[in-house]
């Protein structure tokens, strides 16, 4: 069977993030999914001097072995002041000291959602045009904005966009 990581890429405990990435996940049939929660991979921050002090944390070394074991990758961006979150900057920072294949060249459903009419679409285009330089296979990508509105677990709300969604899953799923 294969097996997808869903990753939020925020610290928030309730990530409207991790709610889009687990639900597109559960959408791809005959395949497990491994939800990755940054708050169980916490990281100091990273610095040149702190890696020479302490090498790489024992929670890189493991989320870098969940990125290794699986088939694709799903991930949805919060979109802090127009870039990444701190805490999956972070995140990919340590990752790369590990392996500069962060993504590993396995293919990548990228997504990103706000409460905002934007829906995290620049953080987006940022992860679109710099994960490939860290191994990233990018095989599709979705903004969802207006979260609160649009996001239902049982389906989207909106059905253009659902149907869109649906459409970039498949796409994925065809790829792992
Ligand atoms: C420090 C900070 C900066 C933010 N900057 C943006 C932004 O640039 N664009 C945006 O659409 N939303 C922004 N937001 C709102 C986030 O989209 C919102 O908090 C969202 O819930 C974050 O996703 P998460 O729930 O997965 O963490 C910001 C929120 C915070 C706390």
């Amino acid at each position: 069977m294969k097996k997808v990581i869903a990753l939020g890429g925020s610290n928030s405990k309730d990530s409207i993030n991790k709610k889009l990435a687990v639900y597109a996940a559960n959408q791809i049939t005959d395949s497990e999914t491994i939800v990755a929660d940054l708050n169980e991979f916490e990281l100091p921050l990273y610095g040149i001097d702190l890696e020479k002090e302490i090498g790489i944390p024992e929670n890189a070394i493991k989320l870098n072995e969940y990125l290794e074991e699986v088939d694709g990758i799903i991930i949805s961006m919060a979109e802090h002041n127009g870039s990444f979150t701190a805490a999956f900057k972070n995140t990919i920072d340590w990752l790369s000291r590990i392996d500069q294949k962060v993504w590993k060249d396995k293919p990548m459903l990228l997504m990103a959602t706000s409460p905002g009419g934007r829906g995290g679409a620049t953080v987006l285009g940022t992860a679109i045009a710099s994960f490939p330089f860290l191994g990233g296979k990018v095989i599709a990508d979705f903004s969802l904005p207006s979260f609160y509105d649009n996001f239902s677990e049982v389906g989207l709300k909106n059905d253009e966009l659902g149907r869109a969604l649906d459409k970039k899953i498949q796409d994925f799923q065809a790829t792992i």
